[in-house]
């Protein structure tokens, strides 16, 4: 009985527990991708032309991503950076903002 107890105890630990909160872990995955470029910690100048991602705000890393996505904003190499915010929905815009600003 003691054991049946314990098991349902742990049921609903697990149940509690889902889904997992883990929004950062997200924002990793989808750094990923733009870590070749723009460095681990957003330290490197993208290709030679960027300017490094460390130091910047959330606004401003938001409002990067929202003008590449709508091809209105760039340098010389933006066709790079469009095809990568092309890919990005809103909320990964927002997610990769939060996680940049803390570089
Ligand atoms: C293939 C290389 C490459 C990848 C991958 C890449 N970038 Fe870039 N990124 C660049 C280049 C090159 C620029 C400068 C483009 C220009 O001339 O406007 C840039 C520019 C930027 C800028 C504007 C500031 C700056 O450096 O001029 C931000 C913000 C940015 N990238 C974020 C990201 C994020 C977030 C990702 C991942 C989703 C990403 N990039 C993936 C190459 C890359």
């Amino acid at each position: 009985m003691k054991s049946l107890a314990g098991a349902f105890i742990l049921c609903l630990g697990l149940a509690l527990a889902w889904p997992p909160a883990t929004p950062a872990a997200d924002a990793q995955t989808l750094y990923a991708r733009c870590a070749g470029c723009h460095g681990a910690d957003g330290g490197k100048t993208a290709l030679g032309v960027g300017k490094p991602l460390k130091g910047m705000s959330a606004q401003e890393v938001a409002r990067y991503l929202q003008g590449y996505k709508a091809k209105a904003i760039g340098g010389p190499q933006k066709a790079v950076m469009e095809a990568q915010a092309a890919l990005l929905s809103d909320q990964d815009i927002q997610a990769l903002a939060a996680l940049i600003s803390q570089f």
